[in-house]
């Protein structure tokens, strides 16, 4: 190696990521108000991490076990956890499970699950022309960095739109119709971040009648299972559906948001075949391209939701913990919503804000407002105008309302 070559000198430097330079923002600020809307995390009433109550009893659980070891799991992971999680997501009356074609490995949280699910497909994908994936315009900001990774070109459908503050639905039909036969199409399988707009039942059977016509696959991003509605069921919906339609597609699943488990990086991927020879085929070589990258996942995350998914009654208090953080989500975007239009009166139509589901709620505002809100008022949000709902509570929601007024009515 040239000296030239160890002193890293032709190294660009990189930007930070936009997120996590705004949180380090939001940290070093001293302001007492200050508020951050920006980061994807639930946090409680008192803007404190919250570490599920199920989730400390399964914690204990698992270390007063004698017989828990540090051994490795196998290449594709804790299979108690692949099996149970393939069950919320499919469901468990799924055709594809009981016949044996669905491949579940566990992943680095949903993250993870993307790129493994990115990586098999830039691999064995049957590829008519470029390798492409569509993604929502706009979307989790990280999707473009994971395809471009692995060599797939990320390239847009529309989806968001800023006129409704909703779903441009028609845009998104015809770009299923116009793509190439056998396209890839990456799908939010519930709460769409950053929009926090869905399509409803009756628009996602158009679009699975679209996806099928072309011959398009389904990729789904699952990161927020639970967090839309409350009902790990009805998130589930949209990729249930697909399945018993028989769409070709694969679901990235994640336990950061609705576990609570950020740190944990427990997440799965589950890749539906046609027959079950195909899955055995599709396992034995994400079992490959696993073992070159990680050998085999982490146990300790994976076997916590395990047992609660496997335990009746852990599985019982989970739901009730998920009910507490959807339902407070709700309370926020009630109040904030209430307090726009009933107290403040600012102008614009907000009815979007209790429309939207999820974690995240597109405001509508623009990156100048943005800005201003950051520099004037202390309120951290991403220049797309996204805020995490779980970053409101009732000491600051107020403050917030107030700030956001401001801004929209021309300066704070
Ligand atoms: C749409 C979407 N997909 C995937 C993820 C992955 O999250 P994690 O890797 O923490 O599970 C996120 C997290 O913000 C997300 O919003």
């Amino acid at each position: 190696m040239s000296a030239s070559t160890a002193s890293w000198s032709s190294v660009p430097l990189a930007p930070p990521d936009s997120i996590f330079k705004l949180s380090a923002a939001y940290k070093a600020d001293d302001y007492p108000q200050k508020v951050n809307l920006g980061v994807g995390a639930y946090r409680d009433d008192n803007n404190k991490p919250w570490v599920l109550p199920v989730v400390k009893k399964a914690t204990g659980l698992l270390l007063n076990d004698p017989s828990l070891d540090h051994e490795y799991l196998p290449i594709t992971g804790l299979p108690e956890f692949t099996s149970a999680a393939a069950k919320l997501i499919l469901g468990a009356e799924s055709a594809a499970i009981r016949e044996g074609r669905t491949v579940s490995v566990q992943t680095i949280s949903g993250t993870g699950a993307n790129h493994l699910g990115a990586l098999f497909l830039s691999r064995f994908y049957n590829w008519n022309g470029p390798k492409q994936i569509y993604l929502s315009d706009p979307t989790w900001a990280n999707h473009y960095a994971i395809f471009k990774n692995v060599g797939i070109e990320p390239i847009n459908y529309p989806y968001y739109d800023a006129k409704t503050i909703g779903l441009n639905f028609n845009g998104f039909l015809s770009s299923l119709d116009s793509a190439p036969e056998g396209s890839v199409f990456l799908l939010h399988a519930c709460a769409h971040n950053p929009t926090g707009v869905d399509p409803t039942s009756e628009q996602w059977e158009k679009l699975a009648d679209a996806i099928m016509k072309r011959n398009h696959f389904a990729f789904f991003d699952c990161a927020y299972q639970g967090f839309a509605s409350g009902d790990l069921d009805r998130d589930a919906s949209a990729v249930r559906y697909f399945e018993q339609r028989g769409v070709p597609m694969l679901v990235c699943q994640s336990f950061a948001k609705n576990a609570g488990l950020y740190g944990e990086r427990v997440g799965c991927l589950h890749v539906v075949g046609a027959t079950k020879d195909a899955a055995d085929r599709v396992k034995s070589q994400l079992s490959v391209l696993q073992r070159s990258e990680i050998s085999n996942p982490p146990s300790h995350g994976a076997r916590l939701v395990s047992l609660i998914l496997t335990d009746a009654s852990l599985f019982e208090e989970w739901k009730r913990d998920i009910q507490t953080m959807a339902q407070r989500i709700i309370s926020m975007r009630k109040e904030l919503h209430r307090l726009l239009t009933e107290e403040l009166h600012t102008p614009g139509n907000w009815d979007h804000i209790v429309n939207q589901i999820g974690m995240f709620s597109f405001t509508g505002i623009n990156p100048a407002q943005c800005e201003e809100l950051v520099k004037g008022a202390h309120v951290y949000l991403t220049g797309n105008g996204r805020i995490s709902m779980a970053g409101l509570n009732t000491h600051n929601i107020r403050y917030f309302a107030e700030s956001l007024d401001k801004v929209v009515r021309g300066g704070m």
